[in-house]
């Protein structure tokens, strides 16, 4: 056996993925709200039996090797090193083929050039000014400034590729590719230039990128740059700090997110170390996704400005999707670092005094606006119903929308009534999506799964065999599949249906699988299976009759064809309507 076979042969899926999603059991399987798209009904479908995962909303599958390489966006061979550990396995991975990857490599390049800039600020002259400025003005300790291991990138412009190229003899494209640096004619020059560099550390403890913070309000440039996009560093996708909160957060249940890197140094500096920052922008998906992982309670800490107040609605949806209880904590003061610095105990009684982000938007909304007028109350739950719908749990939502009957002196029934009418067209969208799926192709893979979930596969097949004569499947995979079931089942006498993928192509694999994990409708009895089956299978051969016709009628339309010919088409064409009428 190989490695990573024997590897999968340890981990249980079950238990693996849920270490990172919540798995509610689903008769056979396991079901969760996906990871890798946007949804809101759970589509993502685990199997014990099988040991596989498969999505039906984004076609996404696998086993856990695959789970984790998208979930990580790790390549296989770092993805068998971490299963293999879990599982007691010591993997030989043959030459280095680490060093070799491009992320590695990009990697280990952006921690050297963390360190250099961490020397730039702290041992070197070109730093002095930059250190000044932490220390004096932002109250820096030399103990922040190591744990944030924060730095400084000189103003000349060329030091760091210099450094990277002629000492570290790493390659000018290197550089460019991890985003340290670029070219302009035949100079490579860096990146950040006169800026106060934050490393942005992964979970996993890898430098993805930098924020770079210009030195004064007068410099060159907008306050602050990130990294662009590279292999390993994804816009939205990450929070500064998370490498070091992780723990903290593990152990308090709950994520304090901040804005900026300067609130979460703040925080850490009074010992409140489960913070992370955003970096200015909205909450993303993914990044809702990875607060999920580690705990779950969210508390928003964001500056109370309008960009702070529509970046807390813009991140209910995602956290509501991850079933994150989310609170909003109101500093007292322009931003958390300001506030702290003003008055570190009363901030830390703001963190205690968190408010329900949905009560947070009630009272602010029924502050800001004259409830007993009628305009006061649609611009309130015009604003208040949207959030509202979010809310995942009927229980907590049926709470807010009393609490909101309440406060505006409406019915809740008035309510409930604006909420549907403003829900309408978005299930009618979804609605037209659904419709426009090829409906054979759907009867396809439902009978596909009719038959490979049913207690005796064959005789299941054999009897829609008997029904769909001469039949051609319209997703090819599907009519692959079921031969190759049957070959193997006369040459095995038990053969059972869950061996049946060792033998596919691989190619066979994602439509077997999608046809495995589907959920069916409850069956009282095997016999209501047959009976759904053999109506399936009546419906198909009608589509593929019709088809054939449509094929005979064009042929007649385009060829000249002789007498005899024609006799025989039209032969075939009456032959098929009786079979129809009779199906
Ligand atoms: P400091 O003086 O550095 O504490 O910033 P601030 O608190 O005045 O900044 P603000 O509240 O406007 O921004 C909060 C966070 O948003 C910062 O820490 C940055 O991460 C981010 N940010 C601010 N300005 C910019 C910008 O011009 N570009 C980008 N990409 N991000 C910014
Ligand atoms: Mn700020």
């Amino acid at each position: 056996m190989d490695q990573a076979s024997r590897v999968r042969e340890k981990i249980d899926i079950v238990g693996f993925i849920s270490e990172y999603l919540p798995l509610k059991k689903m008769g056979r399987n396991f079901t969760t709200i996906c990871p890798f798209h946007s949804e809101n009904t759970p589509s993502f479908v685990v199997s014990p039996e099988r040991q596989i995962w498969h999505c039906f909303g984004c076609g996404k599958g696998g086993d856990a090797f695959t789970f984790l390489m998208e979930y990580e966006n790790l390549e296989f061979i770092e993805a068998l090193r971490i299963l293999g550990k879990k599982a007691g396995i010591e993997i030989k991975t043959y030459g280095t083929p680490f060093s070799s990857s491009k992320k590695e490599l990009i990697y280990s390049l952006n921690k050297l050039a963390a360190e250099y800039y961490n020397f730039v600020l702290t041992k070197h002259s070109a730093g002095k000014e930059a250190l000044e400025y932490l220390v004096k003005h932002r109250k820096l300790t030399d103990k922040l400034i190591k744990t944030f291991n924060i730095g400084f990138a000189p103003f000349r412009g060329e030091d760091l590729s210099n450094y990277l190229i002629n000492k570290k003899k790493f390659s000018k494209n290197d550089l460019i590719e991890a985003g340290l640096s670029f070219q302009r004619e035949n100079r490579v020059i860096d990146f950040f230039r006169g800026r106060i560099i934050f490393p942005l550390i992964d979970h996993r403890g890898n430098v993805a990128g930098f924020s770079g913070r210009t030195l004064t309000e007068k410099d060159f440039g907008p306050k602050y740059i990130n990294t662009k996009d590279t292999l390993v560093y994804h816009k939205g996708g990450m929070f500064f700090g998370l490498n070091l909160a992780k723990d903290e957060i593990k152990k308090q249940g709950s994520t304090i997110v901040m804005e900026g890197e300067f609130d979460v140094i703040s925080a850490y500096k009074e010992g409140i170390t489960n913070v992370v920052a955003l970096k200015g922008t909205a909450l993303t998906e993914p990044q809702a996704l990875l607060l999920s992982r580690f705990a779950p309670k969210t508390a928003l800490c964001l500056d109370q400005d309008s960009a702070g107040i529509l970046a807390m609605k813009r991140s209910i949806p995602f956290l509501e999707k991850r079933g994150l209880m989310v609170s909003v904590i109101v500093p007292s003061g322009k931003d958390p670092d300001e506030a702290i610095k003003k008055n570190p105990s009363a901030f830390k009684k703001a963190i205690k005094n968190d408010i329900e982000i949905y009560d947070f938007f009630i009272s602010k909304l029924t502050s800001e606006n004259d409830i007993n007028s009628a305009s006061g109350k649609k611009a309130v739950t015009d604003e208040l119903l949207p959030l509202i719908s979010m809310i995942q749990n009927e229980i907590v939502k049926e709470h807010y929308l009393k609490k909101l009957s309440r406060e505006v002196n409406t019915s809740y029934e008035s309510l409930l009534r604006q909420l549907d009418r403003k829900t309408e067209g978005k299930n009618e969208k979804v609605f037209q999506k659904l419709k426009k799926l090829d409906r054979r192709e759907m009867l396809e893979e439902y009978l596909l799964a009719l038959i490979i979930q049913s207690k005796n596969p064959k005789d299941e097949y054999l009897k829609s065999k008997e029904i769909l004569i001469n039949y051609e499947f319209l997703v090819p995979s599907i009519g692959k599949i079921l031969s190759e079931f049957l070959i193997l089942s006369k040459k095995f006498k038990q053969f059972d249906i869950k061996n049946l993928s060792k033998n596919l192509a691989k190619e066979l694999l994602p439509v077997f699988d999608k046809c495995f994990l589907m959920l069916l409708p409850k069956f009282e009895n095997a016999e209501k299976v047959s009976e759904e089956a053999i109506k399936v299978s009546k419906e198909l051969r009608v589509f593929f009759l019709k088809n054939r016709i449509r094929e005979i009628s064009e042929t007649f339309k385009n060829t000249k064809k002789n007498d005899w010919e024609i006799k025989k088409l039209r032969e075939e064409i009456s032959a098929i309507v009786s079979q129809i009428a009779s199906a």
